[in-house]
């Protein structure tokens, strides 16, 4: 497969010129503009079908043809789109079986976009042309440097082809109907399945109680995406089989396990849309944007592409701030610590009418240079160019988290023992310690290797998928260490509850028996206390949302419950696993305990912070790459921050570092010394 091989950091965006073709000039000065603000790669074509194809058939390039050769003979690259996240009218209303059906079996009207079905052969058909014809015209095209694939896909249909789909996905992952029953638990309710044609998607108006049916829609959503995605990039591949492909996706999202794209997309990409300013400060914002550049670069354990950011504000918040100033330096630049080599926009221009008008852009309505957005953005531009010896660069693998699709939908499934999961609110918690910690973070799933690694956290990891407790056996016997919590080890893949006990086949891992989940009410907390001579600091710990009443079963205690029924029982443990340690957490931590522990095993564990002693809102990550280490500290805090660093080179101004370094708010400093 080819790689993403852009010889410097893209700096670009989201570009839509067939907005502005009635408009002379409008191409001319864009190219202008990108050329002042260090642009060269722009994304073309996204939502461009009705300019591609504006009757069935008749297909009208030479626009794009002009757009490219323009761009290209100012040395501007281009990822080329595929449109299929938007359709012609006429081709709804020609073909309404291209529509998506809702949940309720009522067909949606044209309208919006990404209101397509993933299955309809009609769909598929015309995407299929059209891809083949764009990859024939422009896949050879010296401007073009990829494939933008559709764009953000998401959502689901429920019209009777997803529903035949859905039976085959059945048949092939059950093989019979007893063993579909037997995985779904059919025997309750009288939900018995005696015929595959009685199988339907899960909806209010009809079945959503069966948990392995709700389970098993969302995996089809996901195989059926990746299925289309396939459809839509086999003629791309077979007629430009150099050219890599993406698709850009979307932040936490929960709707599609994006794990399950990794073997369709040649490189990463993602985009990002962190809510600076609504906090106090920014480092809960902050964090979990790295939690998500983490998880992209993790995909293909390879650099990634930040496809979209706004340059100011979105248009889609109840309340809309721009970006103070300093913080698109920032922020862009946190998504190269993180291994982004591309830093880009939505949009370059911002559109003159519809939904989108009053979103940010590099260009706004007045048309020039002379905007404080437009300079930050060049900023960003320069700073990119001279940190060309860091492309490429990754982190030192230390630490994996793993958050898994599966597991978050079968929580979010399960009645009890209370609504709100809050497994998200969860990973944020350890992903925060680990990099208040100073530490690199891969963001994997169950499925993924885990050799490399000196530590492994896994919250709440409830579903469990087959040979995982096995391969994190294998992981600590041979030195690694696990950290698990409450809510752990409770289901397996056909979301059946372990026999046996909790946490299932990880209880002798962790060598404890989980008896009861006591969820605490909002609001409420209970305590942990951890004695003297143990391998966290002695103290009181603030703990709260679900307790797990355990007994030790050959761990050690390294801490027990304050108070309630099981006051004095054990609610931290350590296990001492073959030459590792599996720590398992009762309940849930506050976030001094976790610095505590991280700190320790990291110590343990021989895992080295970028920066030791970081104090409070300032993140430090590290890329390396050719010998040489790239330091980058950012200050999320609302007060400015001091940081102690080693000797280095400022990657931007060039002047020696060393020592002592004060970062403003919102300041960002990039130190590159040999490793
Ligand atoms: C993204 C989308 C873009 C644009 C942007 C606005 O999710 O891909 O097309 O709509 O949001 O923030």
């Amino acid at each position: 497969m080819p790689e993403w091989k852009f010889p410097v950091f893209g700096h670009g965006g989201d570009y839509n010129p067939d907005q502005w073709r009635h408009v002379p000039g409008t191409l001319e000065e864009d190219v202008r503009l990108m050329k002042l603000s260090h642009c060269n790669i722009m994304s073309v074509g996204i939502f461009s079908w009705a300019a591609l194809e504006p009757e069935e058939g008749v297909y009208d390039f030479d626009w794009l043809q002009n757009v490219l050769d323009t761009l290209y003979a100012n040395g501007i690259s281009v990822l080329l789109a595929t449109p299929s996240g938007a359709r012609p009218a006429w081709m709804s209303q020609k073909y309404p079986e291209v529509l998506r059906v809702r949940p309720d079996g009522g067909r949606n009207l044209h309208g919006a976009r990404h209101n397509h079905c993933f299955t309809s052969p009609v769909y598929r058909g015309f995407v299929k042309k059209m891809n083949a014809a764009l990859a024939e015209r422009f896949g050879h095209h010296p401007a073009v440097v990829g494939w933008h694939i559709s764009n953000e896909y998401g959502g689901e249909c429920h019209c009777e082809l997803c529903q035949q789909a859905f039976r085959d996905f059945l048949k092939n992952r059950y093989g019979t109907l007893e063993k579909l029953n037997q995985a779904w638990w059919t025997g309750f309710w009288a939900k018995t399945i005696t015929s595959w044609d009685q199988l339907h998607s899960p909806t209010p108006i009809g079945e959503m109680e069966v948990h392995g049916l709700s389970l098993d829609w969302m995996r089809f959503v996901t195989h059926q995406t990746v299925d289309f995605m396939n459809a839509e990039v086999a003629p791309l591949r077979e007629i430009t089989p150099d050219l890599p492909v993406t698709t850009n996706m979307m932040f936490s999202f929960d709707g599609l396990d994006y794990y399950r794209f990794i073997d369709s997309i040649d490189f990463a990409s993602y985009d990002a849309y962190p809510g600076w300013g609504e906090e106090d400060d920014d480092l809960w914002v902050a964090e979990n944007a790295a939690f998500n550049y983490d998880m992209m670069r993790s995909l293909k354990n390879r650099p990634w592409v930040l496809m979209e950011s706004t340059p100011s504000q979105v248009n889609w918040k109840p309340i809309c701030k721009p970006k103070r100033p300093g913080v698109h330096l920032l922020s862009s630049m946190q998504a190269v610590a993180h291994g982004a080599d591309s830093v880009q926009y939505f949009q370059w221009r911002k559109s003159r009418g519809s939904s989108e008008k009053l979103h940010g852009a590099v260009v706004d309505h007045v048309g020039n240079e002379h905007t404080r957005v437009f300079r930050e953005v060049t900023e960003v531009g320069q700073w990119l160019e001279k940190l060309q010896p860091a492309l490429g660069g990754m982190p030192p693998k230390q630490v994996a988290l793993i958050y898994d699709l599966e597991n978050r939908w079968a929580q979010d499934n399960a009645q009890g023992p209370r609504d709100d999961k809050q497994y998200m609110k969860a990973l944020m918690g350890h992903y925060g310690a680990l990099k208040r910690a100073g530490l690199s973070v891969d963001v994997i799933d169950e499925t993924m290797p885990f050799d490399g690694y000196g530590l492994i956290v896994a919250p709440q990891m409830y579903l469990v998928k087959p040979g995982v407790a096995d391969r994190l056996k294998t992981f600590v016997k041979a030195g690694g260490t696990v950290v698990s919590t409450y809510f752990s080890g409770i289901v397996d893949e056909n979301d059946l509850c372990a026999l046996g006990g909790w946490p299932g086949d990880m209880m002798d891992l962790f060598g404890v028996w989980a008896e009861e989940i006591d969820p605490l009410f909002p609001g409420k907390t209970n305590a942990v206390i951890v004695g003297a001579d143990q391998p966290v600091s002695a103290g009181r710990y603030t703990c709260d949302f679900m307790c797990d009443v355990i007994h030790a079963r050959g761990a050690q205690v390294v801490g027990t419950y304050e108070s309630d029924y099981y006051a004095g029982m054990p609610a931290i443990t350590c296990n001492a696993y073959g030459d590792g340690e599996a720590w398992y957490l009762a309940s849930r931590m506050d976030s001094e305990f976790l610095a505590q522990l991280y700190a320790r095993i990291a110590e343990k564990a021989g895992l080295k912070p970028a920066v030791k002693h970081l104090p409070y809102g300032v993140h430090a990550d590290v890329r390396e790459k050719d010998g040489a280490r790239f330091l980058f500290l950012q200050n999320y805090a609302a007060e400015p921050k001091a940081v102690c660093v080693s000797e280095g080179c400022d990657a931007i101004t060039g002047e020696a570092v060393g020592g002592e370094i004060t970062l403003p708010v919102h300041g960002i400093r990039i130190i590159c010394c040999r490793k």
